[in-house]
């Protein structure tokens, strides 16, 4: 790749953000690593200086003298991005969101949170469940990602079925643009039918318009009892039946459906010495149901269990209704990501895909790959279509890769579905766009961008094609 014709960091830039955010400035290499490396450690940028505002005039002031000074810009909150997104490419100045973690205001009666981009979603949570309420989405890196990054990547996660997505629940955003001008769009109305939804821009928008420094959200009551099943299938045709009867006998209580297939079950017993309480299945369902009565919901998952296994939808089963047993059925799922760090290199894609052409990927790449990949594992959000496919090797392999890309994306657009379900282009995946976009809304897209950052200092490198930019 080439580096875009933006300046170099000098010693004059370095001391103005020092006088800016004193203390606040990491200029040293070894501290500046972590914020050059992607979660997933395969990209890293050489960015020279790490900066850590904790208010929104900071950023404004800083962005501003970035644009002045035609130096480009990199935004990061947790940095748990699987797209390469959340770390420099070359040496754009990072700034993180890392000390903006205040909250701002809760509503108690509505559930409306506003709080500054930089906290931690897990800690939003603890916060919300003293008022018995929660955060409308949940995923496996809640320890680290932040609210800002949610939104900026509009993050799907488990609750995504239950509670609809970010475009949804954000009802409003403050926004530093890319030559420093703070948008005030952080509205906490339900209703608000004013002209154009400029906060939806920003939602998934992979901080390439503009660094959002603090967001209003809806957040619904916590609900007062959770039960969860796993289920042992044959086929994944039976997963499919499986969620169809959740439907039916769960209604407005079902919160989660997931699937792992056997290899993923695999992985994470082998590597993370994990324990499930069933034996082996080619397929398992996790099946989750949050509702206001215990008794009540339990009883509806125990008729759901008995009528799969009644019908052969399911070879097996249990229920748990403790909490400590309930994160451990979690743990099997939620820490796929992390277990497959453990084989060494992983090539990672998150696709939509109708159901009915949903797990042929993951049959076809296996026939594909043959020896060439350590594993092909297969888990995700099978109730909102999102598959996750993951494969492995002990290192880095171009023979691998060039088997894997451009097929995988190529398969997808054939069965029209979407090459990032939920986590983004990135870095990794703007050169695809096409195969899940038309041209004419690539070159919409274009424009927007060209609008709102005419010197293309934010994110650069991301999310849109480097040809459709010039
Ligand atoms: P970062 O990784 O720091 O940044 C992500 C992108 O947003 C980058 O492009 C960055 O430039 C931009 N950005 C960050 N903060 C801001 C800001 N304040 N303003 C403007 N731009 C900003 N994702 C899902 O959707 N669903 C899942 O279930 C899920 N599970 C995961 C599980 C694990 C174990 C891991 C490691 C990741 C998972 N992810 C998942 C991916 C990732 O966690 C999400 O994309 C998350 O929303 C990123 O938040 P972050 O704060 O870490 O953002
Ligand atoms: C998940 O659902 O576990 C996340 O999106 C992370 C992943 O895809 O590995
Ligand atoms: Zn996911």
């Amino acid at each position: 790749m080439k580096r875009g014709s933006f300046a170099v960091l000098s010693n004059e830039d370095i001391a103005f953000f020092k006088k800016l955010l004193p203390g606040r400035v990491i200029t040293d290499e070894s501290e500046l690593l972590p914020y050059n490396t992607d979660w997933l450690k395969t990209v890293r940028g050489a960015s020279k200086v790490v900066l850590r505002p904790k208010t929104t005039q900071e950023v404004s002031d800083i962005v501003k003298y970035c644009y002045d000074h035609n130096l480009a810009v990199c935004p990061q909150g947790g940095n748990t991005g699987l797209v390469g997104g959340s770390v420099p490419v070359f040496d754009e100045v990072v700034i993180t969101t890392q000390l903006m973690n205040q909250i701002i205001s809760l509503d108690q009666v509505s559930g409306i949170l506003v709080c500054q981009s930089g906290c931690i979603l897990e800690a939003l949570d603890h916060y919300l469940s003293n008022y018995e309420l929660t955060m409308p989405l949940d995923l496996g890196a809640k320890g680290s990602c932040q609210i800002g990054g949610n939104v900026s990547t509009n993050a799907g996660g488990i609750r995504l079925l239950r509670y609809g997505s970010l475009h949804g629940n954000v009802l409003g955003l403050e926004v530093v643009l890319p030559n420093g001008e703070i948008v005030d769009c952080l509205t906490t109305l339900r209703k608000d039918n004013t002209g154009y939804d400029l906060k939806q821009l920003f939602i998934g928008a992979e901080g390439t318009l503009g660094i959002i420094t603090a967001v209003s959200i809806l957040c619904p009551p916590q609900p007062k009892s959770v039960s969860v099943a796993l289920l042992g299938c044959e086929t994944f045709d039976s997963i499919l039946q499986v969620f169809k009867s959740s439907k039916l006998y769960l209604g407005e209580i079902l919160s989660a459906f997931e699937f792992m297939d056997s290899q993923s079950m695999i992985l994470v017993k082998e590597n993370l010495k994990l324990n499930s309480p069933l034996v082996d299945y080619p397929f398992y369902a996790l099946v989750e149901c949050s509702g206001s009565n215990a008794h009540h919901d339990e009883e509806k998952l125990m008729s759901l269990l008995h009528a799969v296994l009644d019908k052969g939808e399911a070879l097996d089963g249990c229920i748990v209704t403790d909490s400590a047993k309930i994160k451990n059925i979690w743990s099997l799922r939620e820490r796929c990501a992390e277990a497959l760090m453990y084989d060494g290199y992983c090539y990672k894609y998150d696709v939509s895909l109708p159901l009915s052409a949903f797990y042929q990927l993951v049959l076809d790449m296996r026939d594909r790959l043959g020896a060439n990949a350590t594993r092909v594992v297969a888990y995700g959000h099978v109730g909102d279509g999102n598959l996750h496919l993951n494969i492995t090797s002990r290192q880095y392999s171009k023979t691998t890769f060039d088997l894997i890309e451009p097929f995988v994306f190529e398969w997808v657009a054939k069965y029209r579905g979407s090459i990032s379900a939920e986590h983004g282009l990135g870095l990794k995946k703007r050169e695809y766009i096409h195969h899940s976009k038309t041209p004419s809304a690539v070159a919409l897209m274009a424009a927007v961008k060209k609008t709102i950052d005419p010197k293309g200092i934010m994110n650069p490198y991301k999310v849109l094609p480097e040809s459709i930019l010039r």
